[in-house]
């Protein structure tokens, strides 16, 4: 779904990186790193209404994140867990549908039915869309994609016919528009792994500071490079 050039910024997608070090940084444990990136995260959804962001995609796990100590992915678990105990009123209260983007199934069923109950109580909100990509790989994504494609040919489909809009349409983020601005904290300069497909148009902007220090001049400081971008889409 691409716009025409435009500087509005609809979508924004964050690459939440660099909370361990933060911790690191300060002699804390990691997970304590992890906390503050929560925090850190509040403060952001807080502010897309007003900058008129209507999608707010975050990696929060990704499909190899499960390589880290089982101390870590279970402290990043727990916070998931209080985070939807915590907030799911307040962010309900706001207006916000919250969604998820990877494959649940690995979680701890109790999580899961707390994440499903998040999903059907926020479904109907408007104000902002906030996507959790979660056990999310973006070489997943597109292979469960290919997989889904595949079965729609073996019940009879013609795969001349499609176009790339079909295989958008079997992605965790149907319906959602691509990413206009892609932040990455933490300092390194790569996609990890995140939204392969959607970011092919998507502008990108990297920052040193460490997540859980990411506020309100940071993410003004990355809107205003957004907006002195010229988005061509391979135009003149
Ligand atoms: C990002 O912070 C959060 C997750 C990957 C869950 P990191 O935990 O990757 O922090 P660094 O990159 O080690 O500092
Ligand atoms: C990307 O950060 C994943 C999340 C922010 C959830 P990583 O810390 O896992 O990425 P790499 O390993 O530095 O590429
Ligand atoms: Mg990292």
């Amino acid at each position: 779904m691409k716009k025409a050039v435009s500087k509005e910024l609809t979508h924004l997608a964050i690459i939440m990186d660099g909370n361990g070090r933060w911790a690191q940084k300060r002699g804390l444990p990691r997970a304590m790193g992890h906390r503050a990136g929560v925090e850190a995260l509040r403060r952001i959804v807080e502010l897309c209404p007003a900058n008129r962001i209507e999608y707010l995609t975050v990696y929060a796990f990704s499909t190899e994140n499960w390589k880290r100590p089982q101390t870590e992915v279970q402290a990043l678990m727990a916070l998931l867990n209080e985070f939807i105990d915590k907030e799911l009123n307040l962010l309900n209260q706001k207006g916000v549908c919250i969604r998820v983007l990877g494959d649940t199934k690995p979680l701890a069923p109790v999580l899961r039915k707390k994440i499903d109950h998040a999903l059907e109580t926020t479904a109907q909100n408007k104000e902002l869309v906030l996507s959790l990509a979660l056990n999310y790989g973006g070489r997943r994504e597109l292979l469960q994609a290919a997989k889904a494609l595949a079965y729609r040919a073996l019940q009879g489909e013609d795969p001349e016919a499609w176009q790339e809009e079909d295989l958008a349409a079997e992605l965790f983020t149907k319906g959602i528009p691509e990413p206009d601005l892609l932040i990455r904290t933490g300092g390194d300069l790569r996609i990890s792994n995140f939204l392969l497909w959607q970011v092919a148009y998507t502008e990108l902007w990297c920052t040193d500071i460490f997540w859980p220090d990411f506020g309100e001049k940071e993410l003004l400081e990355a809107l205003a490079a957004f907006k002195g971008r010229q988005r061509r889409f391979g135009g003149v």
